[in-house]
């Protein structure tokens, strides 16, 4: 298991944790939860879909699943979500940063997630919603071709974790969506923009609300 240290409150009163072994917090001290629904859920479209397919580089804490998993039910649309985690944390640390989080798919979710973890995969339904998490390096793991309505591309920074921004890793995530999905990061790196243009994606910057940052769109023809 990887080791975090005791959950830290962000700027909007959402909680996060800092990973020992990065030397960063597993979201944005601006605010976590303002960073999951900018950055990730509206800005790939996910937040409208009726049935988003998304495929997740770095569950970490699962923010972004309960974010996407909350905006699904609320409209009625259903979610299939994939995701990829190298080191996960015990289920303890992520039910310490959703302290509220009732649903019965997230329940069950933390229920198997020490299991999943030895076993090295956890897949689980409820209703129309289904989520996979599969613990191993995404770098070197097979990733589902031209599924993906949205990628959300949430490793820890292009320095401290450099094998999920190559130019070799994007393309591959490129060959992961689907015609018409969009792939969105909180980096706004140069080199990783050109890597996800060289692949064939419309890349481009926007401009956040979390901090002012800037990060990454990037759309499939
Ligand atoms: C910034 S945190 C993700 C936060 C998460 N998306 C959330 O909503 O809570 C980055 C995560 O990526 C994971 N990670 C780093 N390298 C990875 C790799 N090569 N394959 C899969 N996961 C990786 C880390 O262990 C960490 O949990």
């Amino acid at each position: 298991m990887a080791e975090a240290s005791t959950a830290e409150r962000t700027s909007d009163g959402t909680l996060t944790l800092f990973s020992e072994r990065y030397g960063e917090w597993y979201s944005s001290m601006h605010g976590a939860g303002a960073q999951s629904r900018t950055v990730f859920l509206e800005a790939t479209g996910t937040h409208l879909h009726p049935f988003a397919q998304v495929l997740e580089i770095g569950f970490g804490l699962g923010l972004n699943f309960r974010t996407t998993l909350t905006s699904a039910e609320k409209r009625g649309a259903a979610l299939s979500y994939l995701a990829y985690e190298a080191f996960p944390l015990a289920a303890s640390a992520l039910a310490q940063v959703a302290a509220g989080e009732t649903h019965p798919l997230w329940t069950a979710l933390l229920g198997a997630w020490d299991a999943g973890t030895k076993a090295g995969q956890l897949h689980l339904w409820h209703g129309q919603y289904e989520v996979r998490v599969e613990f191993a390096d995404a770098s070197a793991a097979p990733l589902p071709r031209q599924w993906a309505s949205a990628i959300y591309l949430d490793g820890f920074s292009p320095t401290k974790n450099p094998e999920i921004w190559t130019p070799d890793f994007l393309a591959r995530l490129a060959d992961s969506l689907a015609a018409g999905g969009t792939l969105a990061t909180y980096s706004a790196a140069g080199a990783v923009r050109r890597s996800l243009l060289a692949a064939g994606l419309a890349a481009k910057r926007r401009r956040g609300l979390v901090g002012k940052r800037e990060f990454l769109v990037a759309h499939k023809p």
